[in-house]
């Protein structure tokens, strides 16, 4: 079976792009064999610390991202970082082409029940110049050379892309290696599936909750077509379903909490699986737009997503275009 970098070589990656993801895929290893270990590595529960979302940080999440930090920011490859447990972005002492964001440890609300949580990330090129703050990251999801996630559930699975196909690749624990396992996703145009956390209901805006009803009315209605629903709560393994047969995932717009109406990150969660889902024959959208072509303000911009299967994201978006944005 082929592993992955030379794999990435096939593809034609550069020798210094892939010095980045091998970083990031020793990162994970250790990840996966911390989150195996469970209770027996005294990792579960939480912090007394909240990050910048207001949101408390599990005990993995800080070690999550102190691996990814520390080895990341030791890569002669990387310029700087910016995760979702960092208030603003780290620059390395080297001056490397590449900027990396990611989510360390996403769904990390799923550690203590021993379900899937997964490491999301997204491979941008440092722009010309001399600039070197925030603003270097703030860069259209089209711009990524690389994204992808890593899955930790019953097998440590990681996705990703370099522009060309949308490979998986295993984690055999026995070597300690990534392993090609399936050579390019396709996802179905069509689909009977979709993910939403329907507790949101009363909060969406019109177009959502008119789509979701549609769906429930199953075959007598205008669908006419039964639909099941799916929420593993960790977008990570939510994505992976669609990637692996397809479906549509969305967490909407909502007006529970003014100051915070959608919950997804743009640059570490949103855009690199836009990339996947896109390359992989699939749609990704905030309902109105294509994910990829929104241009960040703010490293930790929050977005609404509706990504998955391309005639299902269309529908989707049919009923957005009958209503006025919300926000
Ligand atoms: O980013 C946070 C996240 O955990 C996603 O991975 C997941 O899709 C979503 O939030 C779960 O949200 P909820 O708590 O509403 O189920």
């Amino acid at each position: 079976m082929k592993r992955l970098l030379p794999t990435l070589r096939a593809d034609q990656t550069s020798e210094s792009l892939i010095s980045v993801i091998n970083t990031i895929h020793i990162a994970a290893k250790e990840i996966s064999f911390r989150l195996h270990q469970g209770a027996l590595a005294g990792v579960l529960g939480s912090t007394l610390d909240e990050n910048i979302q207001g949101e408390t940080q599990k005990k993995l999440d800080v070690v999550a991202n102190q691996l990814l930090k520390t080895l990341l920011l030791e890569s002669p490859n990387v310029h700087a970082i910016a995760s979702e447990e960092e208030d603003s972005i780290v620059v390395s002492p080297n001056s490397g082409h590449y900027l990396v964001a990611f989510d360390p440890l996403d769904g990390s609300s799923n550690i203590d029940i021993n379900g899937s949580v997964g490491t999301i990330f997204s491979i941008l090129r440092k722009p010309e110049g001399e600039e070197t703050g925030e603003s270097m990251f703030l860069q259209p999801g089209k711009a990524q050379v690389a994204a992808g996630y890593i899955v930790y559930g019953p097998a440590t699975m990681l996705v990703m892309t370099t522009g060309k196909a949308v490979r998986t690749y295993t984690l055999d624990q026995t070597v300690g290696e990534f392993l090609l396992t399936r050579e390019t996703a396709e996802i179905p145009r069509s689909t009977r599936e979709f993910a939403i956390n329907m507790s949101n209901q009363r909060h969406w805006a019109p177009p959502v909750k008119e789509y979701v009803e549609d769906l429930l009315k199953g075959e007598t209605g205008p669908r006419k077509k039964n639909f099941n629903m799916r929420w593993n709560a960790a977008m990570v393994s939510d994505v992976h379903r669609i990637i692996t047969r397809g479906g549509l995932f969305t967490y909407p717009w909502d007006d529970r909490n003014g100051k915070k109406p959608f919950k997804l990150r743009l640059m570490y969660e949103a855009a690199p699986m836009a990339l996947l889902i896109e390359k992989a024959g699939g749609k990704a959208t905030d309902g109105y737009q294509r994910i990829l072509d929104i241009v960040p303000t703010d490293i930790h911009q929050r977005v609404g997503v509706v990504l998955g299967s391309a005639s299902e994201v269309d529908k989707c978006m049919d009923y957005h275009a009958k209503h006025p944005k919300p926000f």
